[in-house]
């Protein structure tokens, strides 16, 4: 007897399952998104779905040549730093984000690098030719000798690859594909899957590198990616900071590298360019320093990174006063203010307090700890702090400050950007002095405050 073929309910948006359609997504929360889907019982080789070039073979593991992890740099050293090194031979990653970041940019940039080494091959199924050669023109590497096609049938996809054997191939972007093998709609999440299975299988078979664009839906998640990220070796996303003319890039998933590592480019009339010091471009700040102004030293990836941390502590009007953050965890900060109030005897219970870091980053490193407590009492004492000093640490519930990873790094960084104080935990107190800046190392939240007193003195 033939098996039945399974129903399944698929949300639109984030890709979760349900086996009975309902009305809102349990998983993302949007509603009416839950699409039925008709999965074939025949498997996918059945179906002709999925790429079978050759036949696999069994090996030991420990004779596999591990000097194979081959990498090719795209020219853009922030770019190649998010991918772990360069992209690697037969991966496949996956950059996302929104409409107008620079996804297409950046790729025919990378592609125009490697194009002088290697074959490689574009693949959109967006933009016409024409469009794809005028951006091409715009960013000056309208002779780059990179070999287009525009197509939307993975299948097509494959057969021209396995003729032109690019080593990088850009599919721009995988939503608009569709695999004649597979029954729902195009653009649906399980044809968005299976296309990026079909491809997937073929970058591992044929050792082409394989990047692909994925949109990002309005909650900025990669669309189906709880789908997609377990498919892909790298899930990339490049976004907008506050600065509309910067673009950070993050790795959220890496097989073949750190995650959490980030690229800065800045969006020019010719193209993205590199920002080699990052720090620089948080740090444009206000030629007057103001209360709740504070600088920290995060740790982004492999490198540090100066950011400005704001707080505005204002009197509730009403009963109930608000606790916003933004750019940094909510529940960070209502730890933090109780332990201000419970170790620094520093009360902001009826008070209203914003917190703020400069510059769209997201914070998730506790070492900013200090910092917000600082930018919060600066604020609250209208005191302001001297803008050559950088504040690190992370604040325990007992209100001691504790040491957090690379304390010496980070003091470089901001010895390197002019600054001459800084105020960090006592067990990163560096051995050596550091050039030209100036180490208040403190145990608890009581010295920070002594040490602040003793900084708006001067
Ligand atoms: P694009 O790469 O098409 O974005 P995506 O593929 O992520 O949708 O870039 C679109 C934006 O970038 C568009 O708003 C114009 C701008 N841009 C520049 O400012 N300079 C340039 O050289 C290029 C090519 C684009
Ligand atoms: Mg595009």
């Amino acid at each position: 007897m033939a098996k039945k073929d399974k129903t399944q309910f698929v949300c639109q948006e984030c890709g979760a399952d349900y086996p009975s359609w309902s009305g809102q997504c349990k998983h993302c929360g949007a509603w009416n998104s839950i699409k039925e889907f008709r999965e074939s019982a025949s498997p996918p080789a059945a179906r002709g779905v999925g790429y079978s070039g050759a036949r696999s073979e069994v090996h030991l593991l420990s004779e596999v040549n591990l000097t194979h992890t081959e990498r090719i740099s795209t020219g853009l050293h922030e770019f190649d730093r998010v991918l772990g090194g360069g992209v690697v031979v037969g991966s496949v990653a996956l950059i996302g984000g929104a409409p107008g970041a620079g996804k297409s940019t950046l790729l025919l940039q990378a592609l125009a690098h490697i194009a002088a080494r290697f074959p490689v091959l574009y693949i959109s199924g967006e933009e016409s030719l024409q469009q794809v050669a005028e951006r091409a023109q715009r960013l000056g590497l309208g002779q780059a000798p990179i070999k287009m096609l525009t197509e939307t049938s993975v299948r097509e996809i494959c057969e021209v690859l396995a003729v032109e054997q690019p080593r990088v191939a850009v599919i721009d972007s995988i939503q608009v594909m569709f695999d004649p093998g597979c029954e729902s709609a195009p653009g649906s999440v399980s044809q968005v899957r299976e296309c990026a299975s079909y491809l997937t299988q073929y970058a591992k078979r044929s050792g082409t590198a394989m990047v692909m664009v994925g949109h990002v839906t309005k909650d900025q998640s990669l669309a189906g990616p709880m789908t997609l990220s377990h498919i892909v070796d790298a899930q990339v996303v490049l976004s907008s900071t506050d600065d509309a003319r910067f673009r950070v890039l993050r790795a959220d998933k890496n097989r073949f590298g750190s995650v959490g590592e980030l690229g800065f480019f800045s969006m020019e009339s010719n193209g993205l360019r590199e920002v080699k010091n990052p720090s620089a471009m948080f740090l444009s700040r206000a030629e007057k320093p103001s209360p709740g102004s504070v600088v920290t030293v995060l740790w982004e990836g492999t490198r540090p990174l100066l950011v400005e941390i704001q707080a505005l502590v204002t009197e509730s009007q009403y009963g109930n006063p608000r606790r916003l953050a933004v750019g940094l965890d909510q529940n960070r900060l209502a730890m933090l203010l109780a332990v201000l109030s419970r170790h620094g005897g520093i009360f902001t219970g009826n008070d209203e307090i914003y917190a703020n870091v400069v510059g769209g980053i997201k914070v998730s490193e506790t070492s900013s700890d200090l910092a917000i407590m600082v930018s919060v009492t600066s604020s609250l004492r209208d005191r302001i702090i001297p803008y050559d000093t950088v504040f690190f640490g992370e604040v325990g519930l007992n209100g001691e400050i504790r040491p957090v990873a690379n304390g010496h790094a980070r003091l470089n960084e901001a010895a390197k950007h002019g600054f001459k104080r800084a105020v960090i935990p006592k067990s990163n107190k560096p051995k050596e002095p550091v050039k030209n800046l100036q180490v208040f190392a403190v145990g608890n939240i009581q010295e920070a405050l002594g040490v602040l007193g003793e900084l708006s003195e001067r």
